[in-house]
């Protein structure tokens, strides 16, 4: 759907995408984390063609973006729908009225018989059909962020970029916009781009990520691989306390990743081996369902050899600290 190759983008004499490659498929909901000016808004704006770029290339939806003509970007466009952290809406426009502004800059009819059962479907999507006659100000940040993805979905885009989409709401409302979103993904068929400084939207809802510092990818993956692994650049960024370990025996890090989810290795290591050791530290998380993490157990020198041995067949990833 969208694949960059060696992008580089500056703003005169500021590199900011700093030779990037990665590529998003369809039916993927992609995330781009990193902290904030690290380049992921920048980058976005680049696949829609609301910045350019000075070398590599971007090629989106089957075309290389930067050498579209105006009207073929603006057709490009009209298939990638766009939200915002602000939302930008219209205050002076009634919800369906900001809905059907694409229409407009279309040459549609807003209220033709198709585009109204259009807007009724949209309204309906995102819950909020009693609120069809109801300005921006009569709304709550988490509503007005539904008007505006009914908006972007207004033209039938097949990809949906979103630039810090619930930066600006609270956690409640953050994890009600993006079961929205990612049922937009499932039952429209839309690939989704979520730009985003916040772990837990990724962890929640991307299948795949890239994380940006300073413009440069130092990861990607899937999140649930990327989070439970020892990567610095994300353990810095997800704020990793400094490990507290034991000096005697032996510290053991345990990988709980994607392929080897099997919280019994401990109690079978335990077991088999018959040899007791302690859990130091466990950080077990939530992916989209699954428990994954990483857990340290302390052995004693004595037993070191046998239980790397013993996890060497346990199908689970692990380090001696
Ligand atoms: N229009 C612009 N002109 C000049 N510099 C810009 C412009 N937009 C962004 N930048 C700079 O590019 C860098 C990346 O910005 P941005 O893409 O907004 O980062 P992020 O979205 O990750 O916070 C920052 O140093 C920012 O100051
Ligand atoms: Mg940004």
């Amino acid at each position: 759907m969208i694949k960059v190759t060696n992008l580089i983008k500056n703003f005169d004499e500021l590199e900011v995408i700093k030779d990037v490659s990665f590529e998003i498929e369809k039916g993927d909901i992609f995330g781009i984390i990193g902290q904030s000016g690290a380049g992921k808004s920048t980058l976005l704006r680049c696949f829609n063609g609301l910045e350019d770029y000075q070398s590599g290339s971007i090629v989106a939806l089957g075309k290389e973006v930067k050498s579209l003509s105006k009207k073929d970007l603006q057709l490009m466009q009209k298939d990638m729908g766009m939200i915002f952290q602000n939302f930008n809406l219209l205050n002076r426009l009634d919800v369906y009225d900001n809905i059907a502004l694409p229409l407009r800059f279309w040459k549609q009819d807003p209220k033709s018989e198709e585009n109204k059962k259009r807007i009724h479907e949209l309204l309906n999507l995102v819950g909020l059909e009693e609120k069809i006659h109801s300005k921006p100000r009569e709304l709550s940040g988490g509503q007005k962020q539904r008007v505006a993805i009914a908006r972007a979905l207004v033209m039938n885009p097949q990809i949906l970029l979103c630039d810090e989409a619930t930066s600006a709401l609270d956690p409640k409302i953050t994890q009600d916009i993006l079961a929205l979103l990612q049922k937009i993904n499932q039952e429209l068929n839309i690939t989704i781009v979520i730009v985003t400084h916040q772990m837990e939207v990724v962890k929640q809802i991307c299948n795949k990520m890239v994380f940006l510092k300073q413009g440069k990818i130092v990861a990607q993956g899937k999140p649930e691989d990327l989070f439970v692994s020892s990567n610095e650049d994300i353990l810095d960024f997800t704020g990793n306390d400094a490990d507290i370990l034991p000096d005697s025996g032996i510290n053991i890090k345990l990988f709980f990743t994607n392929s080897n989810s099997k919280s019994h290795t401990i109690t079978s290591l335990a077991r088999d081996l018959d040899i007791d050791f302690d859990i130091c530290q466990g950080k077990l998380e939530n992916f989209r369902g699954r428990i994954l993490g990483s857990l340290i157990i302390n052995v004693e020198e004595k037993d070191e050899q046998k239980v790397l041995d013993y996890l060497k067949t346990c199908n689970v990833e692990w380090e001696v600290l």
